[in-house]
């Protein structure tokens, strides 16, 4: 594994992470044994940085990750999780960055996970309701309680990094990043320069899209998390982006590394990114994108994958 200084912190991160949605339940039911198998074979394999949301599985997510602090010293990974998302018992979620709500979901973050402080704690979304400024109080008094160590965000635009950075230091963003979703490069490297933050792109394998394992027939059911994404349901974009990942798949032949891989390195290629956060329910796939350390990208590489991606 390689790693690599996250941003302006002192934290030293893999540069291959793990998403913790899916081990939520998110995409389709996981055993805790297993999920807690899989985040013990991340560890072993020199995965030291993962993320999970309060929301993701409504608090199972960050429990299953509570259970694993337990069977590993703690300072020797990096926990990122996130506030801004609140469910009710429909499960219906809604936005909520309040600072009485912010300093609640810490306390609840803290008691799931299992520790008593978070490494990375991220504005998840933005509340069209709320202030950042008002937010930020909550944010700052969590940074001086000592409950987090460094504050990001993910999904706000350019407008809303600008307008926090006014209000409190944050260090990273994280963001829909990937070969086939590229609005970040046009709408946020340039603030990420500005502000020296690091990027963890979200995503990264499209969803799976970007394994080559989907063929046009791919139809997300209703409570597939992929069926409200537009990569998905907009299906000219989708056969466009097919077309895409085929050609990349010769690429990915020619090499003899997997698809998954190339996604990987081509977005660790980016100096604004720190490490990628692919997740998966599978411990084959999981040593897979772990191996993705092993090569990196050529420039040379770079140019003949983007000939195909414009
Ligand atoms: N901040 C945000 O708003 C936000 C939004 C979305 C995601 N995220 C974060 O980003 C993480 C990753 O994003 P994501 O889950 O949306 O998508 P992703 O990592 O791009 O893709 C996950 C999908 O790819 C499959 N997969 C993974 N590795 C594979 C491999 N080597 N070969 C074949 N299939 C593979 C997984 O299926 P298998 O289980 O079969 O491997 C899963 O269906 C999440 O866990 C979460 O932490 C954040």
């Amino acid at each position: 594994m390689k790693y690599k200084q996250f941003g302006r912190t002192n934290m030293n991160v893999s540069v291959v992470g793990l998403g913790a949605w899916e081990i939520g339940g998110n995409w389709g039911p996981i055993e805790e044994e297993h999920a807690l198998k899989l985040l013990n074979l991340a560890y072993i394999n020199g995965v030291n940085f993962f993320d999970t949301a309060p929301v993701y599985g409504f608090g199972k997510s960050e429990e299953v990750i509570g259970k694993f602090l337990n069977q590993i010293p703690r300072d020797k990974v990096y926990i990122a999780t996130k506030c801004g998302l609140e469910w009710d018992s429909r499960g219906r979620i809604r936005n909520n960055l309040k600072k009485d709500r912010v300093l609640k979901e810490i306390d609840d973050s803290l008691t799931r996970l299992n520790t008593d402080y978070i490494d990375l704690y991220q504005i998840h979304w933005p509340d069209p309701n709320t202030s950042l400024e008002e937010t930020s109080e909550a944010l700052q008094k969590i940074l001086d309680d000592g409950k987090a160590r460094y504050i990001g965000v993910s999904n706000l635009n350019a407008h809303q990094i600008e307008e926090l950075c006014e209000y409190i230091d944050i260090v990273s963003t994280q963001n829909y990043y990937n070969m086939l979703v590229r609005n970040v490069e046009k709408e946020l490297f340039p603030i990420i320069n500005k502000f020296n933050l690091t990027l963890i792109p979200y995503s990264p394998l499209a969803k799976g899209l970007l394994t080559g394992k989907m063929t046009e027939d791919f139809e997300p059911s209703k409570n597939d998390p992929r069926s409200g994404d537009r990569i998905f349901w907009d299906k000219k974009l989708f056969l466009e982006n097919l077309d895409k990942v085929e050609k990349i798949k010769e690429i990915s032949n020619r090499l003899g590394k997997p698809l998954s891989q190339i996604a990987i390195n081509w977005l660790l290629f980016h100096e604004e990114v720190s490490t990628v956060i692919a997740g998966t329910k599978n411990e084959k796939h999981l040593i897979e994108n772990i191996k993705a350390s092993d090569w990196e990208m050529t420039k040379d590489l770079i140019e003949e994958i983007n000939k195909i991606l414009f």
